[in-house]
């Protein structure tokens, strides 16, 4: 039976609104209650247990508003808690993982080179490094952290021109950016760069990220289950956050605009 309940979506900040804005491009009639926990945000330099427990915390507090299904956008919690909170809440919960498959796939056979952008935490963490693996035998994949992207979208500077192609360059010039086949963006705050990384790299090179993926897994798991909302319901986006300020919100909502 349809369900009209809403879908939990949840990062660490801002980031996941870029998932918020797929999800509704797909599924304009669902409810989405959006939990940003920018007064904990980066996630990404902190320990996996830290992470593990503000992930849990904002789980029950989903829990307690009876969503029908958790969207964790974001890949440095789903590194360090996905397994956790599968194994502790018996309601779907969809998780994100740099898509690194994506960028090998579109060699059809022929080795890629990739750049894994994300953050620190995502890429030294277990699961990220058993995704590599799979593909490295074939492929030649470079990890690289940014976490100052992330300060950026969370300090409001991301219309910052000369400061973000600054930073880009600083994580980016060491490589021969002219052999590389993709760059894959890891983290949910990064997709915000698109255009950047556009401006950044050569015409050559796809830039890869998973949000396509979520939202199309989420509408398949809850197609599955016979719980997507009513066609006729009318959808909406209600954005929390730890941050409480009025500076926040409004910042949220300009993300959500983007
Ligand atoms: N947006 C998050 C991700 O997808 C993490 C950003 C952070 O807090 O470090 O990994």
């Amino acid at each position: 039976m349809a369900s009209n309940a809403p879908i939990g979506v949840f990062d660490s900040g801002l980031g996941g609104i870029s998932v918020v804005r797929e999800i509704r491009r797909q599924m304009p009639n669902e409810r989405i209650i959006y939990f940003g926990d920018s007064a904990n945000a980066p996630y990404g330099t902190k320990t996996p247990e830290k992470v593990r427990r503000l992930s849990f915390a904002i789980v029950e507090r989903f829990v307690r508003l009876g969503v029908k299904a958790i969207v964790i956008a974001c890949n440095t919690a789903t590194s360090a808690a996905v397994d956790d909170l599968r194994a502790t809440y018996d309601l779907p919960i969809i998780s994100m993982e740099p898509a690194l498959k994506v960028a090998c796939d579109r060699g059809n056979g022929t080795p890629q080179r990739v750049i894994v952008a994300a953050t620190p935490l995502t890429l030294r963490e277990k699961k990220f490094t058993a995704l590599m693996h799979r593909f490295s035998a074939t492929n030649t994949i470079y990890r690289q952290p940014c976490p100052d992207l992330v300060e950026i979208v969370e300090h409001d500077r991301l219309e910052d021109h000369e400061l973000v192609m600054a930073t880009l360059h600083r994580y980016f010039d060491g490589y021969d950016l002219g052999s590389i086949d993709s760059v894959v963006l890891g983290c949910t705050h990064f997709v915000f760069y698109r255009d950047y990384f556009r401006q950044l790299l050569p015409a050559s090179t796809a830039i890869i990220d998973g949000n396509e993926g979520t939202a199309r897994h989420l509408h398949d798991l809850l197609e599955a289950s016979d719980e997507l909302t009513d066609p006729t319901a009318v959808g909406s986006v209600t954005l929390q956050n730890s941050d409480t300020s009025e500076r926040m919100a409004a910042l949220a909502a300009k993300r959500l605009d983007f």
